[in-house]
């Protein structure tokens, strides 16, 4: 592979959601903030919302480093649960013992009554929902149910949702209204901008080992070749991880120690779900759509 070519300890531009490589850029601060400011004021109900790809697990993961001292988390990365598996699943996380026969009256009970211990000991509970689009209607309103717990200043159980946009539109539906209205804090991951995905770019090449040193210029990827990355990866970081690698490996494949935006175009041009292939299949539409008014034309002209 190309890290003795690039002088890097490892790959720079992994696709799991390593917290190693975090980089605060402006749009992962805000949410962050608003995290917290959520989290410290107790509300209910937090969500944070994100196309795919735009690096909500890795927020998720965050969070939960920056709550690790602070509060007892119960983290839930696979929300495809019933009511009754998401209890189990809360139990297991706040280290409640019961047998997977238990009546779901006395479970709950158990569960609250944990709550009430750990705020007695000063530790809120903080539930972590990653992927909470695809919690089933029922188990979002037990989920609701338990942050009905509180005192007269605060809940005692908060929900920290981290979701695809799809969460909205089902939150938009009638039958989730009163949850609706839970949500007092909420937030969006945009896409990144050009400056943000330069200083994307510099922060995973160094977390990876990167030194600029034997590079002319100090920068590994050049200006056009970071305006192909954002056009082709729409400022999505998962799609700027492929983009990169693939441009690293190309121009490792070719000798070369600078990134240019051929690099990225070829890269993309090899590559599913990036803008390139969108903009040829456009053109190609188009083509086809103007050959054929081309021929509608003439045949209305000709006898
Ligand atoms: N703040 C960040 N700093 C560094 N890398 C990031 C950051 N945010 C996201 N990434 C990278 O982008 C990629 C996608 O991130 P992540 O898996 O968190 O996205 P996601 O929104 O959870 O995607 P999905 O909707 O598919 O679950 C990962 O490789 C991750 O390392
Ligand atoms: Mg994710």
């Amino acid at each position: 592979m190309y890290l003795y070519h690039f002088g890097l300890s490892e790959l720079p531009f992994n696709l799991t959601p390593d917290t190693d490589f975090y980089c605060e850029l402006p749009v992962y601060r805000d949410a962050m903030n608003v995290l917290r400011v959520a989290i410290e004021s107790g509300e209910g109900f937090v969500k944070v919302i994100g196309e795919v790809g735009t690096g909500k697990t890795m927020l998720c993961r965050m969070l939960l480093n920056y709550l690790e001292k602070r509060a007892q988390c119960a983290y839930l990365p696979n929300p495809y649960l019933s009511p009754n598996e998401l209890r189990l699943a809360l139990a297991s996380e706040l280290s409640i013992r019961v047998a997977r026969t238990i009546d779901q009256y006395q479970l709950t009970e158990k569960i609250n009554r944990k709550i009430l211990k750990l705020h007695e000991k000063g530790k809120p509970v903080i539930v972590i929902v990653d992927e909470a689009q695809a919690l089933p209607k029922e188990t979002l309103e037990a989920l609701r149910l338990f942050t009905n717990l509180e005192t007269e200043k605060k809940k005692l159980l908060q929900v920290v949702l981290f979701a695809q946009p799809e969460l909205d539109a089902r939150l938009a539906q009638p039958d989730l209204r009163q949850l609706r209205q839970r949500i007092s804090f909420s937030t969006n991951l945009r896409p990144l901008d050009l400056t943000s995905i330069q200083v994307y770019l510099s922060h995973r090449l160094k977390a990876a080992g990167f030194t600029t040193e034997r590079i002319p210029g100090g920068e590994l990827f050049t200006k056009s070749a970071i305006k192909v990355l954002l056009r082709n990866s729409r400022g999505i970081p998962r799609l700027v991880n492929v983009l990169a690698h693939k441009s690293l490996m190309l121009a490792y494949g070719h000798g070369k120690f600078i990134i240019e935006a051929a690099d990225v175009r070829a890269a993309a041009r090899d590559t599913d779900d990036v803008s390139f292939k969108s903009w040829w299949l456009g053109l190609l539409i188009a083509l086809g759509l103007s050959g054929s008014l081309y021929g509608v034309v003439l045949s209305g002209w000709l006898p």
